[in-house]
């Protein structure tokens, strides 16, 4: 699983290192089609800085050469992009229908009981972020969870629930020892 860093907004600069990836991907597309390597800046910047800020939004678009508010809505548009500063652990829960007539709702109160959060908040310790998702295309596992943007988790029990949250909690606390 990915461990996004925390950056404060006001160290979010955008460097030369990163400038030089930005252009590497523009490479990759006709010169008059400089706005399909979006993406993979949004995701340069988030991998640098865990999130993206409306600052480097705006840099994006001036490299790119377009509006920023057309790479505002790339970056809204897509849960992987993280708006704010999240925790070690991105928990996406699915709240659509299908996962919600399967206990998705259990799921989701057992999941804010344990951490002691509600949708769209961080744990204190900086180690969990609940957020809400559309579908994840998994309707069939429901209910379903998406761990840092890779990592599903389907039919989610509370005994699973509470082995998952455990079990991270225990590998950060690993990685810090
Ligand atoms: Fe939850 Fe489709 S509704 S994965």
């Amino acid at each position: 699983m990915s461990n996004p860093q925390h950056t404060p907004a006001s160290l979010h600069a955008i460097d030369d290192a990163m400038l030089a990836l930005f252009a590497r991907e523009v490479a990759k597309y006709p010169a008059d089609q400089a706005q399909s390597a979006v993406m993979a800046c949004l995701q340069i910047v988030q991998k640098a800085h865990g999130w993206v800020s409306l600052e480097s939004e705006k840099v994006i678009a001036d490299y790119l050469g377009m509006p920023p508010i057309a790479v505002h809505e790339v970056t809204t548009f897509y849960n992987m992009y993280n708006q704010h500063p999240v925790g070690k652990f991105k928990l996406n829960v699915c709240t659509n229908l299908p996962c919600q007539l399967r206990d998705g709702v259990t799921a989701l109160v057992h999941l804010e009981k344990k951490l002691g959060i509600k949708m769209g908040d961080t744990t204190t310790d900086g180690l969990f972020t609940l957020q809400q998702s559309e579908c994840l295309g998994a309707c069939a596992d429901s209910p379903v969870m998406l761990v840092n943007d890779v990592t599903m988790c389907s039919f989610m029990s509370n005994d699973k629930l509470d082995q998952l949250i455990d079990g991270l909690r225990t590998a950060s606390a690993g990685e810090a020892n």
